[in-house]
């Protein structure tokens, strides 16, 4: 554990096992060492990361990472860091940024959380959590991402003009969201719970859910 890192932080994540496609471990090996953020070394301003430096968006939880490949290829003057424990994801990530030879991402294997710690107050253009871990028993739900302390901790990191975009297919989450973004007071939370906007590619996650036949809630709330 690195100085600094609170001990007790409650974990937002499953640990979880997958298999790594050699696409992914190959692109981890050659690409991590030039597109990876440490999470105890991340500069202040992320910004600093692009070349040009650029306006940052974070996405925490990017999964197997193609909402974030979409979004980045439709945003290419945006800096896209895509943060996520699970690495044979954040492997798949690299592997479609260097096929589509996009140099606006970049990636940080760890706790989204401990990275936002180490962030400058108002130097992010934009926070992503799309479908965040849903955590359905009432004794995890201490475990769920989107807390008071987490919004607000957002909101600061953001730019004015910002947005913390969050998506769920749990009711009972979005409503957890949509109070908790409404009583932020740096954030505004606008047209409140939505449907998916075209423009937010379904991510993996959310495919499966559709499949199933439960249905998803955008909240886009904006910093004062
Ligand atoms: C349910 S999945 C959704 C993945 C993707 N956003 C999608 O919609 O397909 C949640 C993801 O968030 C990641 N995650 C949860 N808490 C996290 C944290 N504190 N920091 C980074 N990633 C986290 C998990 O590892 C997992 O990949």
């Amino acid at each position: 554990m690195s100085e600094g890192r609170p001990a007790h932080r409650i974990r937002t994540f499953h640990p979880r096992r997958s298999r790594t496609t050699p696409s992914a471990a190959s692109a981890l090996i050659r690409l991590l060492p030039g597109w990876g953020i440490d999470v105890d070394t991340a500069p202040p301003h992320l910004r600093d990361t692009f070349t040009p430096p650029r306006p940052v968006v974070l996405e925490i939880g990017s999964g197997m990472g193609e909402t974030t490949l979409s979004m980045a290829m439709a945003a290419p003057d945006t800096g896209i860091v895509a943060v996520d424990v699970h690495t044979p994801g954040i492997g798949a990530l690299l592997a479609g940024a260097e096929r589509e030879s996009l140099g606006n991402i970049r990636v940080c294997v760890g706790d989204g959380v401990e990275l936002m710690d180490r962030l400058a107050p108002g130097s992010l253009a934009g926070i992503r959590a799309f479908f965040p871990d849903p955590w359905p028993k009432v004794r995890h739900h201490k475990r769920r991402l989107v807390q008071p302390a987490f919004v607000h901790r957002a909101a600061v990191l953001l730019a004015p003009g910002g947005t913390l975009h969050l998506a769920t297919d749990i009711a009972a989450y979005a409503d957890q969201m949509l109070e908790v973004c409404s009583d932020e007071p740096l954030l505004d939370v606008g047209h409140g719970l939505i449907g998916r906007p075209p423009w937010r590619p379904v991510t993996g996650y959310e495919r499966r859910g559709m499949a199933a036949g439960r249905d998803s809630a955008d909240l886009i709330a904006t910093r004062r």
